[in-house]
C-alpha cells in the first residue's frame, strides 16, 4: 500500500518547516518501512503569485486525491491589501470547505522539558495535556451574508454572520465525546449561550448527545470568555475542550501559548469518514502560520509541522507506534536541551530549523530499535 501525501508549503516560514518534515517523512520509508508518495502544490499567497489565485482548482483536486494533506502556512504582509478573495488565507479556508475537514483537532501538550518555556508558572503548565476540538467548517468563518456594503449616509457596513445547524453541532460533539473516552474521559463545551442563539443550541444539542450516546463522559459547559480566563487560571482541569470555529481559533492560540510557544502545536483537520471505503479526507497542519519576521532565515521551529506528521501517522494511517516513536524524539531532542530560538531558555543549545530536523533524525535512529 502506497500512501499518497500532498506538501502545500505555503507562505513564509511554511515551505521550510515542510522541507525539514518531508526529512521525518523519507526516515519512516527508510526505517519503517512506511511507503508513500509526496507531490507538491502551491496554495496561498505564493498561488496567487505564480497562478492568480490563492486556492487553484488543481490543488484543491489534488488534496481531494491525496490520503492526507500535509500543510505548511500561507498568509504575509505582502499580500494584506489584497482584495478579501484573493488573500492567502482563501486557500487554506477553501481546502477547510470543500474537503469538508469538519473536525479540527488541537491537541496542548507541555513538554517536561519545556515547562519553564511558558510564560506562565511552571506548576500551572508541567503535565499539561488538553485537546481542543474546534469546529472547522461552519460558524462565522463561512457564514452567509458575509458582506461589507455602502450606507446612504456614505459610511460602510460590514456584516459576518455565525450560522450552525443541529447536524454540525451533533458530528463535531461526536468527534469530542469519541476523542475523550481515549484520554480522560472530560469534556468542556465552550459557546456564548449567555448572548448568542447559536450558543443556546450548541449547548442544547451537546446536551442532548451527551445524554444519548455518551453519558459515561462527563461534560460541563463553560461560556467561552469563562473558559479563555480558566485556561491561564487552571488549564490542567480541561481534558478536551469542544467549542466552535472562531472560539476554537482564539483558545487555541491561547492553549499554543501555555505549552511555551505557538512552534510546538500540531493540528488535524478532519472529514467524515466514509462508511464504503473508509476514507477519510485529513489535513495535518502546524498552528503557528507564516510567521514573516523570520521567514527564509532558517530560524523556524519545525516541531509543530513535525508532529503535525505524528499526528498524520496515527489518525489517517493506523501507525500509532510511529506516531508514538515520532513524538518520543521530540521529548527526547528537547530534553536534551535542543531549542529553537522561539524556546530558548538559558544554558540550553540554540539551533536552526535543519539542525534541530537533524537532531530529530538522529533520536530517532537512537529509539528505533
Ligand atoms: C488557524 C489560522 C487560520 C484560521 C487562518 C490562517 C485563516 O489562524 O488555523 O488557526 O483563522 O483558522
Ligand atoms: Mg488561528
Amino acid at each position: 500500500m502506497t500512501y499518497k501525501i500532498l506538501l502545500t508549503p505555503g507562505d513564509g516560514i511554511g515551505p521550510e518547516v515542510i522541507e525539514q518534515t518531508g526529512r521525518v517523512l523519507g526516515w519512516f520509508a527508510q526505517n519503517r518501512n512506511f511507503a508513500f508518495e509526496t507531490e507538491s502544490a502551491p496554495i496561498g499567497g505564493i498561488a496567487y503569485e505564480t497562478l492568480g489565485t490563492p486556492e487553484p482548482d488543481s490543488t484543491i483536486e489534488k488534496a481531494k486525491a491525496a490520503d492526507a494533506v500535509l500543510f505548511g502556512a500561507v498568509g504575509g504582509p505582502k499580500w494584506d491589501k489584497l482584495p478579501f478573495h484573493q488573500k492567502p488565507e482563501r486557500g487554506l479556508l477553501r481546502l477547510r470547505k470543500d474537503l469538508e475537514l469538519f473536525a479540527n483537532l488541537r491537541p496542548a501538550l507541555c513538554f517536561d522539558a519545556l515547562k519553564d518555556a511558558s510564560s506562565l508558572k511552571p506548576e500551572i503548565v508541567a503535565g499539561l495535556d488538553i485537546l481542543i476540538v474546534r469546529e472547522l467548517t461552519g460558524g462565522v468563518y463561512f457564514g452567509e451574508p458575509k458582506e461589507t456594503t455602502t450606507l446612504p449616509d456614505g459610511q460602510k457596513r460590514a456584516v459576518d454572520t455565525q450560522v450552525y445547524t443541529t447536524s454540525e453541532i451533533e458530528r463535531i460533539a461526536r468527534v469530542a465525546f469519541e476523542l475523550a473516552r481515549l484520554r480522560g474521559n472530560k469534556v468542556a463545551s465552550a459557546e456564548k449561550s449567555n448572548v448568542m442563539v447559536t450558543g443556546v443550541l450548541w449547548r442544547e444539542v451537546v446536551t442532548k448527545v451527551h445524554a444519548e450516546e455518551f453519558p459515561d463522559v462527563q461534560l460541563s459547559h463553560v461560556l467561552a470568555d469563562n473558559c479563555a480566563m480558566q485556561l491561564v487560571r487552571n488549564p490542567k482541569q480541561y481534558d478536551v475542550i469542544v467549542t466552535d470555529n472562531l472560539f476554537g481559533d482564539v483558545l487555541s492560540d491561547e492553549a499554543a501559548q501555555l505549552t511555551g510557544s505557538i512552534g510546538m502545536l500540531p493540528s488535524a483537520s478532519l472529514g467524515a469518514k466514509d462508511p464504503a471505503s473508509g476514507k477519510q479526507a485529513a489535513l495535518y497542519e502546524p498552528i503557528h502560520g507564516s510567521a514573516p519576521d523570520i521567514a527564509g532565515q532558517g530560524l523556524a521551529n519545525p516541531i509543530a509541522c513535525i508532529l503535525s506528521f505524528a499526528m498524520c501517522l496515527r489518525y489517517s494511517f493506523g501507525r500509532v507506534e510511529d506516531a508514538t516513536l515520532l513524538e518520543r524524539a521530540v521529548d527526547k531532542v528537547l530534553s536534551e536541551g535542543f531549542r529553537t530560538a522561539d524556546i530558548m531558555q538559558p544554558g540550553m543549545t540554540k539551533l536552526g530549523t535543519a539542525a534541530m530536523t537533524d537532531r530529530v533524525l538522529m533520536a530517532l535512529d537512537a529509539l528505533k530499535a
